[in-house]
């Protein structure tokens, strides 16, 4: 064996024993593994010499360098572990966690106001007997307005501000149509509510090119304007308190014969006169009616047998007098700040 291999043998252990023994982080270890253990390192270099060595010594000598390197990878393996053992420990001890801090609040979602007086306005009508009925928002004219025996050049086309598709295609301007399908489909009795949404070419503080409406119709022999005035004083009692009082005040609509609007006594001033009510002491909240015959003939009903009351209403102009509430735009503008206040 010659004595030089040995001597360097020995020489590299002393060194890395050292380096290892000083070593003090991490890094430094890891830094250490290279110079020894790595491609180019004190260690692997001397495993290569092993082959120049006469032939009767490399045995020994292989086996000799190959013991070094294994005590090597063990002392820094131990050494690594250790140092982050004490790593952690010491960020345990210098980290503090106070658990009387408060969380931070998670923001709830919440129901839309006009979804909640819709829905409202629908638990109303529903404790009366009355069935929600659905429509399509992309209508034809001819239940928009043809069956609703608004022809053509009918006046009252003007009045509702259409978005068309084309001459035969439009988004709906109420949900009267829904009375057409419903009609068309069932036979009397019938007693149902329409609610959905609804839209027009208009924009400013109380209108929106898209709004929500609730229709009603009940069909029957025997029904009378009666029966109107009650169901709607039973509503207007639930959504606006006992003592509101109500009007009805004659007016026109295509689809209706006798026709109503139906005014609340004003939110605001309770009757003197105010700016709301424009000094008059009412506000107007829906429309009604008894169904025109000529409606009746048009889906196929007999005039002469059957009679029945219809009425429509704005869910955000409800929403708007029963809140206080005086821009519409406000419903639309996911504006936190408002919507959190119901
Ligand atoms: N469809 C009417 C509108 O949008 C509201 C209406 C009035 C509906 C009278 C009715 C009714 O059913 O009888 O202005």
């Amino acid at each position: 064996m010659s004595d030089s291999f040995k001597e360097v043998l020995r020489s590299v252990r002393e060194s890395a024993l050292k380096e290892i023994a000083q070593a003090r982080t991490e890094e430094e270890v890891n830094q250490i593994r290279i110079e020894i253990l790595g491609r180019k390192g004190k260690l692997t270099l001397l495993l290569r010499r092993v082959r120049e060595l006469p032939s009767q010594e490399r045995p020994w000598a292989g086996e000799q360098a190959n013991i070094l390197k294994t005590e090597l990878e063990e002392k820094i393996e131990e050494l690594l572990v250790r140092l982050h053992d004490e790593e952690k420990q010491r960020l345990l001890s210098q980290e503090q966690l106070d658990i009387t801090l408060p969380g931070t609040p998670l923001l709830r979602g919440r129901v839309h106001p006009i979804t909640q007086v819709m829905a409202q306005i629908v638990d109303i009508f529903t404790r009366m007997g009355f069935q929600v009925a659905e429509g399509p928002q992309v209508e034809l004219d001819y239940y928009n307005f043809e069956a609703l025996n608004i022809p053509r050049d009918h006046p009252a086309r003007d009045m509702h501000d259409t978005f068309y598709f084309s001459d035969e295609v439009l988004l709906r301007t109420h949900t009267s149509p829904v009375q057409i399908r419903v009609m068309e489909s069932q036979r009397p009795p019938i007693q149902i509510i329409a609610p959905g949404a609804v839209y027009r070419r208009d924009s400013d503080i109380s209108h929106t090119p898209m709004f929500h409406q609730v229709e009603g119709l009940m069909v029957d022999e025997g029904v009378s304007f009666a029966h109107l005035k009650g169901v709607l004083t039973f509503f207007v009692h639930e959504m606006f308190g006992e003592g509101t009082p109500l009007r009805f005040r004659p007016s026109f609509f295509p689809f209706t014969e006798p026709s109503a609007e139906v005014d609340i006594g004003c939110v605001i001033c309770h009757g003197e006169g105010c700016r709301v009510c424009g000094g008059t002491g009412w506000l107007e909240i829906l429309g009604a009616g008894m169904v025109d015959p000529e409606v009746f003939s048009i889906v196929g009903y007999d005039p002469e047998e059957v009679t029945g009351f219809a009425f429509g209403m704005g869910v955000e102009r409800i929403a708007m007098l029963k809140y206080g509430i005086n821009d519409i735009r406000l419903f639309f503008t996911n504006d936190l700040r408002f919507l959190t206040q119901f």
